[in-house]
């Protein structure tokens, strides 16, 4: 199976609550390495510029919102098939949705602040991880 590389975000709901370690330690179980990593306090332009895939959306202004109203995590995860393990870690959008152990089901409040992002593809991880961190903030393999 490909090595990959993935981003996660510990979203500013997750970062309040103290749960950062408990997330990460859920990674590590999955055999996720975190190879990057930083907090950041979003600026407006920073999280519209992430999420531009959604600017018709009819959430994206209350997603922007949220996403800029605290600091976040931002990692880049590696190991086997990362971006579908992340996923699976991650659960459903909607935490009532969240098959039950999942990072959302235990410390998401609502769909809208739901914890964790992670990367949907491989193509947009790598567009992600460029997105925040520049190639010498990566450890090599
Ligand atoms: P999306 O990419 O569909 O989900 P995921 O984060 O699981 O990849 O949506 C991005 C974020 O937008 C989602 O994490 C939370 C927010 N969102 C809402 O607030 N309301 C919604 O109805 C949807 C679909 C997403």
């Amino acid at each position: 199976m490909a090595i990959e590389r993935t981003i996660s975000i510990i979203k500013p709901d997750a970062v309040a609550k103290n749960v950062i370690g408990q997330i990460y330690s859920r990674f590590e179980a999955a055999g996720l390495k975190v190879v990057a990593a930083k907090m950041k306090h979003l600026s407006r332009k920073e999280a519209e510029g992430f999420y531009a895939v959604h600017r018709e959306r009819p959430f994206f202004n209350a997603l922007v919102e949220f996403m800029i109203s605290g600091p976040v995590m931002i990692q880049v995860l590696e190991g086997e098939n990362a971006v579908l393990k992340n996923r699976e870690l991650m659960g459903a959008t909607n935490p009532k949705d969240a098959a039950p152990g999942t990072i959302r089901a235990d410390f998401a409040e609502s769909i809208d602040a739901n914890a964790v992002h992670g990367s949907d593809s491989l193509e947009n991880a790598a567009i992600e991880i460029a997105y925040f961190f520049a190639a010498t903030e990566v450890s090599a393999r």
